[in-house]
């Protein structure tokens, strides 16, 4: 398995770019299920959750092809013949997000299996939501063998409440109503960028959705949907995540091609830990540390609050700043497995339930520590850059899933990283674990 060895100490100084939002493309490159024509997404990452899901859009009978590593990043999906609706546990299981084709699946095809998610590294992550919205939109379900089966000649318009606001049902519902008879309404939407990023997708392939953004998204449904080109708008996570780089090294660093509009409560929260955060321009922020940090609470929302996405990272973060920082995790239960890893690195912190309490600033030293889900190796990357000595970091292949090239990205800016064993080998699809 790959491991990244870090020597910490070195300030991150220059520029990086941002790539296209993981979170993003998965919902996009499910929507291509909902035409015949081709659509062309540009901006897609290099990163292995695309891996994942060309590998189960093609399981299906679809035609995509592999992003190309140009400047352009573009990903060229054919559903013209999709033979094959199921989405099979072996991709299940190393990616959650496949439960996206269940809405476009069934709205196409009139019919989806797909395996049931199981636990997972950072919670139970249920797909309740998005069944019960697909049964009120007149799908039949059934669960037997390990997989949700769900039926329905054509979709109907409904009017969907959510219960609990989710980023994934959101999208999958929207994937679902756009092509339903008649209007769906659906209320306590997830708010996220990467689900307007879906509606511009949808609409542009003669979709009718307005609301995409706010929490009430109004669906008219059409009878089909054609091609489009569509670009993927920047990783604000991978955005934020350098913003910490560059803040916990004492750097200065400017974080291009990213969206700052969508960085509010990061950029806030790194003010108020001390650090010097500027937005330059249209896409740029630029970031510099080097004075005293101190402690800020955080506690995570949906959005526009702070990120759960971004709460491991912030966390490596707090562990240099002076006096107490509180992370308060309201998104998902169990998302402090970095904790234990940080702690070995000599971070003080104290986990009771929700809330960690993290008290800096910490002297950290190098450690063998080992990634346990996508977020959590950001957040042992983090600490590294700051830590004595040289860390080494096991199972970087959550990291692959979600960040483009990390290691080149941090070298360019002035890190000591380097990468144990060979990128994307395929032994370790088998090894591969879900977050
Ligand atoms: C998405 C993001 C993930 C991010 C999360 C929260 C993608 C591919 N992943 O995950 O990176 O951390 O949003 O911002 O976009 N829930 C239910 N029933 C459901 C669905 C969700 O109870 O049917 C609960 C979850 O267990 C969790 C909460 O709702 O506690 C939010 O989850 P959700 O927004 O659905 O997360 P994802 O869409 O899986």
């Amino acid at each position: 398995m790959d491991k990244f060895v870090i020597r910490g100490g070195n300030p991150l100084v220059g520029t990086v770019r941002i790539s296209g939002a993981k979170n993003s493309a998965l919902p996009c490159i499910a929507a291509a299920i909902l035409t015949e024509d081709d659509i062309v997404l540009e901006n897609i990452p290099l990163v292995r959750d695309m891996d994942t899901e060309r590998r189960l859009l093609e399981s299906m009978g679809a035609a995509v092809q592999r992003p190309e590593a140009n400047a352009q990043h573009l990903m060229t999906i054919s559903c013209r013949s999709l033979s094959d609706p199921v989405a099979r546990y072996e991709i299940v299981k190393t990616m959650r997000a496949s439960s996206l084709v269940l809405g476009p699946l069934v709205a196409r095809t009139g019919m989806a299996r797909v395996a049931m998610p199981g636990g997972c590294a950072i919670g139970g992550r249920p797909i309740d939501l998005h069944l019960k919205g697909l049964e009120k939109m007149g799908a039949a379900i059934t669960q037997e063998h390990g997989y949700i089966e769900a039926r329905a000649e054509r979709l109907r318009g409904a009017h969907i409440v959510f219960d609990k606001i989710t980023v994934t049902g959101t999208e999958d519902l929207l994937m679902a109503a756009v092509m339903a008879e008649g209007e769906t309404l659906m209320e306590n939407c997830a708010r996220e960028p990467e689900v307007c990023d879906l509606a511009a997708l949808l609409n542009a392939m003669g979709a009718k959705i307005e609301g995409a953004g706010t929490s009430t998204i109004r669906v008219h449904g059409v009878t089909s949907l054609h091609g489009a080109h569509y670009r993927i708008n920047p990783d604000r996570i991978e955005a934020g995540t350098f913003l910490i780089a560059g803040a916990i090294t004492g750097g200065d660093l400017i974080v291009a091609n990213c969206d700052p509009a969508h960085l509010g409560a990061v950029i806030a929260k790194l003010q108020e830990a001390g650090a010097r955060v500027d937005v330059l321009g249209g896409d740029s922020v630029r970031v510099r540390g080097g004075g005293k940090l101190q402690g800020a609470d955080i506690s995570t929302e949906e959005y526009p609050g702070f990120p759960t996405d971004m709460q491991a990272q912030y966390m490596a973060l707090a562990t240099q700043a002076e006096g107490v920082s509180l992370v308060t995790e309201n998104i998902f239960e169990n998302r402090f497995m970095h904790v234990q890893e940080l702690v070995r690195m000599g971070a003080n912190i104290k986990v009771d339930a929700k809330t960690a309490t993290v008290r800096g600033p910490a002297r950290l030293s190098s450690a063998a520590v080992m990634c346990s889900d996508l977020r959590a190796s950001a957040s042992l990357v983090l600490a590294a850059l700051v830590a004595e000595g040289e860390t080494v970091i096991d199972r970087v292949y959550h990291m692959d899933r979600g960040y483009e090239h990390i290691e080149q990205k941090l070298s360019s800016v002035g890190a000591q990283i380097q990468r144990l064993g060979n990128l994307f080998a395929p032994r370790e699809q088998a090894a591969y674990m879900a977050d």
